[in-house]
């Protein structure tokens, strides 16, 4: 038999090193459990950083796959296929925006609204040609291609990928009087997470979404929202910024859209917007092809069937809370909205990812953030009794250790 030293041992020798995963195999799962090869069981509180919101191989997406695999996969937009037109039209009614545009990992849907901001900047605005700027913010993700990483305030993401794409400004998260100042009449629009889930669940202080709604409106710009990771039901609501009550020009969304059954993102946005592509200007092979077109459309039904944006709300208040009156020396801060969780730990813990080791030994897998964070984020079909149990292994890990 392959044992799991010998499958990392694979990975080690011919994979690329461009991660540093738990080692852990995993070789199957169902909601939110997995096992490994040796048929170990670990709680997923990661949920893929919230791919998997629905549930690891939740029956109703498998099906939609598998039913429409034996169908048809893939087209190209060179034809149309019967999903797409369901598809676009679900989304829209559901989310309240007037068009749709497929893309299939998160980051080329960051990639196609920053082309869609830009060339409305230029198009409709009327910025000078090639004058356009987008606001974004310090401590941001928005994902590894070369623009994207332009912008990135951390090193690590961009050291040795230069020459890097102008046009972006990075400016303090949560300072609206510092967004205020560098408003001018090239500013295409803003770029932001609601909560920045990869700097270590990190929330903007109250009304900074509406200061930025305000500003962007005063000075005819598009306020660009990231839910790639915040969106779908992972803080309480549909999309994270709700909790503001503001209604962004331009709303990017990936992960669980299909459930972590598949890579498929999309940008929902207005005729004004949306409407600045035209056929030949932007697109992909795989974007909109029915295999995810028809596995999202059943994964946002999930979301609204199982009323899995309810269940976040309320289980995650409950997991915060218990959490909260557990005593350890080593947390200085237990931060969160929803079933979205970050630990932040003492500089003297010695850092997160010993932590996750260990819940690991108890068969719950976590991840360590920025160091000093252990995040979670379990698919939202959690249980009351399996919140239970997971804080029982966190208060043991962080009494403990
Ligand atoms: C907020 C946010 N934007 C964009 C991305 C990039 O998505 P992908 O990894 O699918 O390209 C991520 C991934 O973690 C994310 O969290």
């Amino acid at each position: 038999m392959t044992t799991a030293s010998d499958l990392i041992a694979l990975e080690e020798r011919y994979g690329a090193d461009n991660y540093h995963p738990l080692d852990v195999v995993i070789s199957r799962a169902e909601g939110c459990w997995v096992w490994d090869v040796e048929g170990k069981r670990y709680m997923d509180c990661l949920a893929a950083y919230s791919a998997v919101n629905q549930g690891h191989c939740h029956p109703r997406l498998v099906k939609a796959l598998v039913g429409q695999a034996c169908r048809v996969a893939l087209t190209s937009r060179a034809f149309r296929n019967d999903q797409l037109g369901p598809f676009c039209q679900e989304i829209c009614e559901l989310t309240g925006y007037q068009r749709m545009l497929p893309m299939n990992s998160g980051a080329e849907a960051v990639e196609t609204a920053i082309k869609a901001a830009r060339k409305w900047g230029y198009t409709v605005k009327g910025i000078p040609e090639n004058q356009a700027e987008i606001l974004v913010f310090d401590g941001n993700f928005h994902g590894r291609t070369t623009t994207i990483v332009s912008f990135s305030a951390d090193p690590d993401y961009r050291f040795g990928f230069g020459p890097f794409t102008p046009g972006f400004k990075i400016l303090p998260y949560g300072d609206p009087a510092a967004v205020k100042a560098a408003m001018n009449p090239n500013v295409a629009a803003i770029l932001v997470e609601p909560i920045q889930g990869e700097a270590g669940i990190v929330s903007p202080p109250e009304g900074f979404l509406r200061e930025l709604r305000a500003l962007t409106t005063e000075h005819r710009a598009l306020l660009m929202v990231d839910e790639i990771q915040s969106g779908l039901g992972r803080t309480g609501r549909l999309f994270c910024f709700e909790h503001e009550a503001v209604r962004p020009d331009v709303v990017i969304i990936g992960k669980a859209l299909s459930g972590g059954m598949y890579p498929v993102s999309a940008v929902l946005a207005d005729d004004e917007v949306m409407g600045v592509f035209h056929p030949g200007e932007h697109g992909s092979t795989f974007g909109g092809n029915p295999l995810g077109a028809a596995v999202a459309r059943e994964a946002l039904k999930v979301i609204v069937d199982e009323k899995l944006v309810d269940r976040s709300a309320e289980l995650g208040d409950y997991f915060l809370a218990k959490l909260r009156a557990v005593s350890s020396r080593h947390v200085v801060e237990i931060r969160g909205k929803g079933l979205w969780i970050g630990i932040v730990l003492s500089p003297e813990a010695g850092g997160a990812r010993r932590f996750c080791e260990a819940l690991q030994q108890r068969g719950m897998l976590c991840k360590e953030t920025h160091h000093t964070v252990i995040r979670i984020a379990p698919p939202l079909v959690i249980t009351r009794e399996e919140v239970d149990w997971a804080v029982e292994q966190l208060a043991d890990v962080l009494t403990t250790l």
